[in-house]
C-alpha cells in the first residue's frame, strides 16, 4: 500500500505558477520497473567493477566480455515497462512552457512512458555505434555467441553509451546546463548524485535561483543542498505529486 506523501504548500504553489521545470533522473527512477541501480545493496557495481567493463580500454582488450555485460543488461531491460514515476513525469511535461528531462539512464524508459523533451546524457543501451567511423547502427543486436558485431566499415561496433573517462555528448550537455541555469523548479530524482557532471545540475539550478527538490529513498550527498526532500520511492511520490497539482490547479 503506497504511503501518503505530504508536499509543502511552497512546492505546490511554485509548481502551479512557474513556467520552466527541469528534472534530473538516475537509476532509482527505474528501480521500481525492475532495473537494478548501480550503487547500494543490490547495485550492479557491487557485482562488477566499472573499470573492468565500462571503459574503452576494457572494451578494446576484451570486447567479448564487455559485450557479454551489455547483452546481459539489454536482456534485463528488454521486456521491462515504465513505472508510475516515469508516467507521472510524462504527464507533468505538457503543464509547463519549458520542461527538460535530463536522464543519466540508458534504458529508454522515459521515452516509452511518453516523455518528449529528453536529454539522454549517458546514451542509450539499445543503440550501437562504430568505434571508428561513428556510424550509429540500427541493428541493436550484440554478438551472437562468439561473433562480435561489426560496422560496414569493418571496425567493431560498441554500445552507444558513455563510458568512464569519456566525454558526454556535447549537445545534450549544453542543453542540460541551459535548462539547469534557467529553470524555476528543479527535481533530482533517484540519483546518488555522485557522478559528474550530472550531479552538479541541481547545484547550478539552485545557484541560479531555482527551487530544488530531491526525491530519493535515502539521503544523498545532494540532500543538504535541497530546498525540499521527499524520502520515498519515486513511483509513489511522482503520481501523488501530479494528482495534488491537478487538484490545486482545479
Ligand atoms: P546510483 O545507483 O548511483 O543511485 C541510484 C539512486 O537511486 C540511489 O541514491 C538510491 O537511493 C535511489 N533509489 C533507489 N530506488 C529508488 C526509488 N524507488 N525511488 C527513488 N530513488 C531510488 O545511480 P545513478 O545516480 O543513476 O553512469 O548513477 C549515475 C551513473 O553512475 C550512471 O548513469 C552510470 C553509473 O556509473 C555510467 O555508466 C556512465
Amino acid at each position: 500500500m503506497p504511503q501518503n506523501i505530504q508536499f509543502t504548500r511552497t512546492l505546490l504553489d511554485h509548481l502551479r505558477s512557474v513556467e520552466k521545470v527541469a528534472v534530473l533522473t538516475g537509476a532509482g527512477i527505474s528501480a521500481e520497473s525492475g532495473v537494478p541501480t548501480f550503487r547500494g545493496e543490490n547495485g550492479l557495481w557491487k557485482k562488477y567493477r566499472p573499470e573492468e567493463l565500462a571503459n574503452f580500454d576494457a572494451f578494446m582488450s576484451n570486447p567479448s566480455l564487455v559485450w557479454e555485460w551489455y547483452n546481459y543488461r539489454r536482456d534485463l531491460i528488454s521486456g521491462i515497462q515504465p513505472n508510475p514515476g516515469h508516467y507521472a513525469l510524462a504527464e507533468l511535461e505538457p503543464m509547463y512552457r519549458s520542461f527538460t528531462l535530463i536522464t543519466q539512464n540508458v534504458d529508454g524508459l522515459h521515452r516509452l512512458a511518453g516523455s518528449k523533451h529528453i536529454l539522454e546524457l549517458h546514451g542509450n543501451i539499445m543503440i550501437n555505434r562504430c568505434i571508428s567511423c561513428g556510424t550509429v547502427a540500427s541493428d541493436v543486436q550484440g554478438p551472437q555467441d562468439t561473433d562480435l558485431p561489426h560496422c560496414e566499415c569493418g571496425e567493431l561496433l560498441r554500445p552507444d553509451v558513455v563510458w568512464f573517462g569519456e566525454s558526454l555528448p556535447e549537445r545534450e550537455l549544453r542543453l542540460a546546463f541551459d535548462a539547469a541555469e534557467s529553470c524555476d523548479v528543479f527535481f533530482s530524482i533517484g540519483t546518488s548524485g555522485i557522478v559528474q557532471p550530472a550531479a552538479s545540475f541541481p547545484l547550478v539550478a539552485k545557484q541560479n535561483g531555482a527551487y530544488v527538490v530531491e526525491i530519493n529513498v535515502e539521503e544523498t550527498v545532494l540532500s543538504s543542498h535541497m530546498d525540499e526532500t521527499v524520502f520515498a520511492p519515486s513511483g509513489e511520490v511522482m503520481p501523488q505529486l501530479v494528482r495534488r497539482l491537478n487538484e490545486v490547479r482545479d
